[in-house]
């Protein structure tokens, strides 16, 4: 059996070139190597309140992306959370394994809390829900950016914790960062991971912008008192438009020295921002089509969901017998 890979978005805010680059592209260049589930993760969206008809309209939207970026449906499942039940109760069982300091420790958590008024129990939680999402498929490896490792090294005490106490159940679940663009910046601020919740313009390219906003944006960005690239002394806003250059372009380093090297910060961001414009349009195109075609994405979904519903159900039932919890004589 092929090994599997797991990983997911939430559907809140507006998808950005981060996301692509920390995860989706990593996830069309590995999906055929192996048995591949992308989600999205709803209920971890909900852990902050989210607009009913704005989340529902996301996750929609979020499933013609997976597609339009080039996950593949007859090979991939594309699975909304959700829909597969498992994923809240194998939380619910991980939960009890949890201790509280090691959620505590989680300075995603520490983050988001500091920026609620009043901080739900889900948020708490969250960790959690997420190792139940990778635990659920013994999935062996996980393809995500680096704000998530802190998540996934949770992940693999929970799995260790759990095995330990209720003998050997669960797989390990690798981490896996791409080589380039694990962590995209802020084009406004690039001390800040570029975010999707992070208000303000300037701040992200989406998606989903048009060509013009993202000329403005990378136009605009943050760069340093230097005039031009000087790879020993330039500043983290240098420093990542040439990280979404090289990430888009595929370019080796002594490619990126020998065509940017002292190369004017102007000509820079034009250079990126047609780099991006140029990337991003088949992905549009791709989209305009798919959301064109009625009933179209709720098939993927439907599909997504009966494909992994049975894996998920037996690691459930699995994990019940080990506990010791009431499953039919
Ligand atoms: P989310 O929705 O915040 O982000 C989705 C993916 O994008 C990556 N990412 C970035 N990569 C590079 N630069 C950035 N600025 C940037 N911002 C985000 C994230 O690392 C992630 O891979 N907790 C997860 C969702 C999740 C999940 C899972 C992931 C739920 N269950 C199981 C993997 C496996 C999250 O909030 O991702």
């Amino acid at each position: 059996m092929k090994s599997r890979v797991l990983s997911g978005v939430q559907p809140s805010g507006n998808l950005h070139i981060g996301n692509y680059l920390g995860a989706l592209s990593n996830w069309v260049k590995i999906q055929y190597d192996y048995e591949s589930i992308f989600c999205i993760v709803d209920l971890h969206a909900i852990t902050v309140y989210q607009n009913p008809d704005e989340l529902r309209a996301k996750i929609r939207e979020l499933a013609a992306l997976f597609l339009a970026c080039g996950i593949d449906p007859k090979h991939s499942k594309i699975v909304v959370q959700s829909t597969v039940q498992a994923h809240s109760e194998l939380a619910w069982l991980l939960t009890c394994v949890t201790p509280m300091g090691w959620l505590e420790r989680m300075t995603q958590f520490k983050a988001k809390s500091a920026a609620q008024e009043s901080v739900g129990d889900g948020l708490f939680q969250y960790p959690v829900l997420m190792a139940a999402d990778i635990l659920l498929y013994q999935a062996g490896i996980v393809p995500v950016g680096e704000d998530q490792m802190q998540h996934l090294e949770l992940a693999r005490d929970i799995a260790q914790r759990f095995n330990s106490l209720y003998g050997d159940t669960f797989v390990m679940p690798a981490t896996k960062l791409p080589a380039v663009g694990a962590r995209v910046m802020g084009f406004d601020d690039p001390t800040a991971k570029m975010s999707k919740s992070a208000a303000g313009s300037g701040h992200a390219v989406a998606l989903l912008d048009p060509p013009d906003r993202i000329r403005k944006t990378i136009m605009r960005a943050t760069t340093d008192s230097n005039p031009a690239v000087d790879f020993e002394t330039m500043g983290p806003g240098v420093q990542n438009l040439l990280t979404v250059y090289q990430a888009f372009a595929e370019w080796s380093n002594d490619q990126m020295q020998a065509h940017f090297a002292g190369m004017r910060y102007g000509d820079l961001k034009k250079q990126v921002a047609e780099m991006v414009v140029s990337k991003l349009e088949p992905i549009q195109q791709r989209y305009q089509e798919i959301v064109a075609e009625p009933g179209y994405l709720d098939g993927i979904i439907r599909q997504g969901a009966e494909a992994v519903t049975p894996i998920a159900n037996s690691t459930v039932e699995l994990v019940k017998l080990r506990m010791g919890i009431y499953t039919a004589a």
